[in-house]
């Protein structure tokens, strides 16, 4: 099918969230590298919005997927046992602070579990906690619950007045406004530890470290969404270990799946304990196929150290983008492989990422004007040189 025959049939057809998305559909992929229908080749450096981090064709996600497809299996109901699951569980639950892990089809879906988990914690310990407090410009997804999470007037205002009750937004990185939100119904405090969405703002580490002693201080959780900071991408399995800090609940997807779709609850004894049956389930989240693939995924990123690889890769694209030449870059920020490029008022990141594809390179955007960078882990240093090059040349 031709671009513009896809192009009239989701206009005519698909639900219009996604408005004039980006004039191309890639078909193929290989490596860091997309193909579109002409055969045209772009440089990826998003990933999928952070998630191939094993990019295209990559044997770990191709040979697991077709293996359990022709085992004839793809799904069999949460109402047996699955083998994948629970190995999937017992390997994060190994690298983790976690002692128990749930699996759903999404990172919206894991932070719902989560702050289920939150208020379940202290409901049966009959202590009436049930309140949320998330951060300004953070993201959680596009549930009811995770958009009253999610501290956007953006995503918040349409579905206004917010359902569920009691979930509110302080300033990121402003622990004087966190401490002075908390009152008696306070069940958890959820976080990124590093905003994406929200312009790539990592977490000051002593705000980090002091959300967890003011959580601790007054017997409350601490809920970190790693959706999109997670399995590697920043420099460490999960991102909390470069801070030296410890969430009660950690939620985490995008990069666990590699691109077959699957999130994480994990989350430890203390919290898990007070979960009784029936408190929480799914059809789908957990399926053989979906813990198959991101068995195959995560067992080859560690084995791999690929956090290594992360935080060497990214250290070689933060300084080649901190060393290009030109007024229009404001900052480069990040960590490991999730880099931000803060440009001006007067250059729209949405054009330049644009230009960008324009010129063979996909690149993101994040909210505040920023270019995101969030290339596939396995992207040459020659493909990221390349596209430091082009970027430079386009903000000349
Ligand atoms: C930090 C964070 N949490 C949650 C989500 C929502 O994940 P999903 O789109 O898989 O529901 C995202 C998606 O970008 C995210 O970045």
């Amino acid at each position: 099918m031709k671009l513009d025959e896809i192009r009239a049939l989701d206009s005519a057809h698909f639900l219009g969230v996604f408005g004039e998305r980006n004039p191309v559909c890639f078909v193929r992929g290989e490596g860091s590298t997309l193909y579109d229908q002409d055969g045209k080749a772009y440089t990826d450096l998003f990933a999928g919005i952070a998630v191939n981090a094993l990019g295209y064709h990559h044997p770990a996600v191709t040979d697991a997927l077709i293996a359990q497809a022709e085992a004839g299996i793809l799904h069999t109901s949460n109402l047996y046992y699955v083998e994948p699951q629970a190995k999937l569980a017992a390997l994060l639950c190994a690298h983790t602070f976690a002692d128990r892990a749930f699996f759903s089809n999404s990172g919206a879906e894991a932070n719902e579990g989560a702050m289920k988990l939150a208020c379940k914690y202290f409901y049966a310990q009959g202590i009436d906690r049930y309140k949320i407090i998330s951060a300004d410009h953070s993201f959680h997804g596009r549930t009811l619950a995770t958009v009253a999470a999610t501290g956007h007037d953006y995503y918040q205002e349409p579905f206004r007045p917010l359902l569920p009750q009691g979930i509110s937004q302080v300033p990121y990185n402003d622990i004087d406004a966190l401490r002075a939100a908390i009152d008696e119904h306070t069940a958890a405090v959820m976080l990124e530890p590093m905003q994406g969405e929200g312009g790539v703002t990592p977490a000051d580490p002593a705000y980090l470290r002091a959300v967890r002693d003011l959580c601790d201080e007054q017997g409350i959780l601490l809920i970190l969404d790693e959706v999109q900071t997670g399995v590697c991408r920043t420099g460490t399995f999960y991102c909390h270990e470069q801070y030296g800090v410890t969430p009660d609940i950690m939620t985490s997807a995008k990069g666990l799946g590699c691109g077959f779709p699957i999130g994480a609850i994990l989350a430890s004894e203390k919290v898990a304990g007070k979960i009784a049956i029936g408190d929480h389930g799914s059809t789908f989240g957990g399926n053989t196929l979906a813990t198959a693939v991101s068995l195959s995924v995560v067992s080859y990123m560690l084995e791999h150290d690929f956090s290594g690889v992360a935080r060497e890769k990214g250290a070689h694209l933060m300084a080649a983008l901190r060393a290009i030449d030109s007024d229009r870059i404001v900052e480069v920020r990040g960590l490991g492989m999730l880099l931000g490029v803060q440009l001006p008022p007067e250059v729209a990141a949405r054009d330049v990422s644009r230009a960008m594809l324009a010129r063979g390179f996909v690149v993101g955007t994040a909210s505040g004007n920023v270019l995101r960078i969030a290339p596939p882990l396995v992207i040459t240093y020659e493909e990221m040189d390349a596209f430091v090059a082009a970027l430079a040349e386009e903000l000349k």
